[in-house]
């Protein structure tokens, strides 16, 4: 008989859920109200920790980012951002109020993960990530996905946490390489991960590749890892994630062994999706050749986005006194070099235009640097088109019920 993905469960000690995972899509495109649908469904729904003061300020009314501003106002005309420094306390208390407020609303058998990215380094890796982790753990997240690093030292940070024993701790890799290292120095700690979402080269976001990212597939790598873990014993959870289009495409995974899918792109269409709706006609209307994977993200990893992203030769002023999530542990940024460079070449010039780098803090708060996965272009295909010419927003609930129940590749259209 032919399986669908209802067949199948994902099992973290006694609880069994869906295995569907929803990805985290920063700054604030998996919200809570995308998460807790996936929980309400019996699946696994992420929040994302990325830039959590300004999105606190947009969803509860703080005040974080004018008070980082205050502080660091005098700085603006200067290209130098060294100074620029978190307030943990301030940190603290963001990441407290997103993780606690969307668990209170949590309701069905599911779970909420938080995504928590390492490539924020917030101009002091270590204090801030640490920060972080804390707070969602004591905020009552169920879960941790360690994601866009290696993660070395993370789970070393959090031991001293009552719940880092209890709550499950998981990272992201896209390479068995990557696993290996994560794995030799978690030893001292004693603890395995509870999940390896293996995430190949046609995800959204950042990619754990080079720009050959192309020559990488995710099932070659997603075996690679089953046989290592096989071959050393050990009992982990194994989630293949990037281009997982269909309820057939989880399927074919589950078969050969996955615990779960993590999946993203079919919902960035979902209106329980955080980006905005002008916004997410962009993503139904795109072709194959409208997406692209460049390297503007100042991360140093490429990224994947439509090509009318607006973020792309933007040339704004670095935003690092209201934000400087990328400023590096020397409170460098390859943005803040990229413009000063362009300024310097155009002194008369009023607006500026930058084409190699983004200011990707400014540019995924205003939702104008549109991330996608390499499938985007299918999205069309998963909706109707309106008398307008627009597509339909889905629910999320559609859309997970359909990768749940469907077979034979088909796609469910909305009523
Ligand atoms: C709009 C968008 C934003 C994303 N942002 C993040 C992120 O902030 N952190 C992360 O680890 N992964 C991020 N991802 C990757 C997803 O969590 C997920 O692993 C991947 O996109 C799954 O592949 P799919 O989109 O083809 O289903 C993002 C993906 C999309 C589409």
């Amino acid at each position: 008989m032919t399986k669908k993905v209802d067949d199948f469960r994902l099992k973290f000690g006694k609880q069994e859920l869906v295995p569907i995972m929803i990805g985290g899509m920063g700054v604030d495109i998996s919200t809570a109200e995308l998460a807790l649908e996936a929980a309400r469904l019996g699946g696994v729904g992420h929040v994302s920790d990325a830039m959590l003061p300004t999105v606190s300020d947009r969803r509860y009314d703080t005040g974080f980012v004018k008070e980082k501003l205050k502080q660091y106002k005098y700085n603006i005309d200067n290209s130098d951002k060294t100074q620029i420094k978190f307030d943990l306390g301030q940190l603290a208390e963001s990441t407290r109020l997103h993780v606690s407020k969307t668990m209170e609303r949590k309701r069905g058998s599911g779970m909420i993960f938080i995504n928590i990215m390492e490539k924020l380094t917030m101009n002091g890796p270590r204090e801030t990530l640490r920060v972080r982790l804390h707070e969602a753990l004591s905020a009552g997240i169920d879960g941790i996905t360690l994601a866009a690093g290696l993660h070395l030292g993370s789970f070393a940070l959090m031991e001293d946490h009552p719940r880092f024993r209890d709550a499950r701790l998981g990272i992201i890799v896209s390479s068995l390489r990557a696993l290996q290292l994560f794995l030799r120095k978690n030893v001292k700690t004693g603890r395995l991960p509870d999940y390896v979402v293996v995430e190949g080269p046609l995800a959204g976001g950042h990619l754990g590749f080079g720009m050959d990212w192309a020559q990488y597939d995710l099932r070659t790598i997603v075996n690679e890892i089953h046989d290592f873990l096989r071959a050393e014993k050990l009992d982990v959870p194994v989630i293949p994630a990037g281009g997982i289009f269909t309820g057939s495409d989880a399927v074919a995974f589950l078969q050969e062994g996955a615990a779960a899918v993590q999946v993203a792109t079919r919902f960035t269409v979902a209106k329980e999706c955080g980006l905005p709706p002008d916004v997410q006609q962009e993503y139904f209307r795109a072709g194959e050749n409208d997406i692209e994977v460049n390297g503007t993200s100042p991360t140093g990893y490429p990224m994947r986005m439509l090509k009318n992203s607006p973020s792309i030769g933007s040339g704004i002023r670095p935003g690092c006194e209201s934000y400087g999530y990328l400023l590096d542990a020397n409170g460098r940024c390859d943005y803040i070099e990229a413009y000063n460079r362009e300024v310097a070449a155009h002194p008369d010039e009023k607006k500026i235009a930058v084409f190699d780098k983004t200011c990707l803090c400014t540019h995924m708060r205003n939702f104008k640097c549109w991330t996608c996965g390499h499938y985007t272009y299918r999205l069309k295909d998963t909706s109707r088109k309106l008398g307008d010419g627009s597509y339909a927003l889905l629910s999320a609930e559609h859309i997970f019920r359909d990768y749940q129940f469907s077979t034979g590749n088909k796609i469910a259209l909305p009523d």
